[in-house]
């Protein structure tokens, strides 16, 4: 039969396949708990303008009490006719109260109560993020502080460019999740206008008090434009948004891992806990959830690209291609939580092989650069002179299948002969990343610096 909420036009009810693409219900259920919240907000600014009366609102907010008891406790009979959340609740309050829950919809519709009910869950998963990332931060932080004077071959190139610390590695991370959670924030502050009360899309001549559902539901203050309320998902779009930009450094993260754990790197080593082995070649240990993570990344950008093509074309104001906002946000979401729970766990488990890392940066001339600085520093050769005649030794060094310090002072000094001594200071993996003392850098103590500041920018 017709609709029981619109069902006064309509003689027919919907085609079975009509029914089926229209429905959101199958994932907006998420929303009840914001949707309840939203109405028992609605429910006392009406009575409070005098729009219901006391009595039907002490009905309609003890009826949505009981909604939200019999869905949190999966007794709730969610139905598909009903469309979504708000008709599934707005019907069985109906049921459980009778006339009141007709009044519950005066002043508003569902294009406002839908806008508010995504906001309040979009603003509850920033605030979870920022929950997991600092978590993973700690992690971080830890295993930063316990290798701050650890040498490990820094790349460019993927080809080893300087020693640096795994420590100071490790960090690099902090400050990339730092600003994962500094645009979380921003996008927090800017979602936090409620849109409840713009109604369909023009307003509602009631004398609503949108300034109390306002800040009963946390927001700062009322949307300013009623169209653009309704219209508006700049929030799922910045979520999902700053979602991609998080899942891009845990990719990175994620590779590298990967990397570090192949027999040729050796520079990390995961427990049983977080690898699997091959069910055909048994000297094998995978590093699946990193690799997981890396690929799971690939669905996170999907979300945010599938959401900016639906908003692309849409003129103001709502269209019902709107509904199709809210799965990307929720698979976004549910796929990044996952995603830093398993680094977080990954960056807990991993055992560093200090060994294979130095074995790695002393095959690469990584203390060229320093050579290089010193003939500038010792002997007074302009840059790009100290570079070519570093670059020469070093081809001797390669030569003679030795490392620069190995190199006899006699072979530097037929590239040079200016060279002394002294050189051999400035050519130990230590000495190089000790150097290295300019603020962020990678000399030990200043990474232990950067742990103590991290502890208190972050934690
Ligand atoms: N299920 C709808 C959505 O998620 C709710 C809003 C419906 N509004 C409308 N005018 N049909 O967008």
């Amino acid at each position: 039969g017709a609709n029981s909420l619109w069902g006064g036009r309509f003689a027919a009810g919907p085609s079975a396949i009509m029914q089926r693409i229209n429905a959101s219900i199958g994932f907006d259920k998420a929303l009840w708990r914001q949707d309840i919240a939203g109405s028992k907000a609605h429910a006392a600014m009406l009575a409070r303008q005098g729009i219901i009366g006391e009595s039907d609102r002490d009905a309609i907010l003890a009826g949505l009490d009981q909604v939200a008891q019999e869905i949190a406790e999966g007794r709730f009979q969610f139905s598909e006719d009903l469309e979504d959340i708000h008709m599934n609740v707005e019907s069985r309050l109906r049921e459980i109260i009778g006339e009141p829950a007709g009044r519950l919809h005066t002043a508003r519709s569902r294009n406002d109560q839908v806008a508010t009910d995504f906001k309040l869950w979009v603003r509850d998963a920033l605030d979870r993020l920022d929950g997991d990332l600092k978590a993973l931060q700690a992690a971080l932080i830890d295993r930063a502080e316990e290798h701050a004077g650890t040498i490990m071959p820094g790349f460019t190139h993927l080809q080893t460019a300087q020693p640096v610390t795994f420590g100071h590695h490790l960090l690099a991370y902090v400050e990339m999740l730092g600003r994962d959670r500094s645009r979380a924030l921003d996008a927090r502050a800017r979602l936090n206008e409620c849109p409840l009360g713009s109604a369909a899309l023009a307003g509602t001549p009631y004398p609503i008090d949108r300034e109390m559902t306002a800040w009963a539901l946390g927001f700062d203050r009322p949307t300013a434009n009623s169209l653009d309320a309704v219209s508006d998902r700049d929030f799922a779009l910045e979520y999902l948004s700053l979602a991609s930009i998080c899942a891009t450094h845990l990719s990175r993260l994620a590779e590298e891992v990967v990397l570090w754990c192949t027999t040729q790197f050796r520079f990390v080593r995961l427990t049983d806990a977080f690898t699997t082995g091959s069910s055909i070649m048994p000297q094998k240990r995978n590093p699946d959830a990193a690799e997981l993570v890396r690929a799971k990344a690939g669905r996170v950008i999907g979300a945010l690209n599938g959401l900016l093509v639906v908003m692309k074309g849409l003129p103001l104001a709502y269209s019902k291609d709107m509904q199709e906002d809210k799965e990307p946000v929720f698979q976004a979401d549910e796929t990044l939580a996952l995603c830093l729970a398993a680094t977080t766990g990954m960056v807990r488990d991993l055992t560093a092989d200090p060994d294979a890392m130095r074995r790695a940066v002393e095959a690469g001339f990584p203390t060229a650069t320093d050579l290089a600085d010193w003939l500038v520093r010792s002997l007074g050769l302009p840059f790009r002179e100290a570079h070519h005649v570093t670059g020469r030794i070093v081809k001797l060094a390669e030569e003679r299948g030795v490392g620069l310090s190995a190199l006899p002072l006699e072979a530097m000094r037929t590239v040079h002969p200016a060279i002394t001594e002294d050189v051999f200071g400035v050519l130990t993996l230590e000495a190089s990343v000790a150097s290295r003392t300019s603020f962020g850098g990678t000399a030990p103590d200043r990474v232990r610096e950067a742990v103590a500041a991290a502890r208190e920018r972050f934690l």
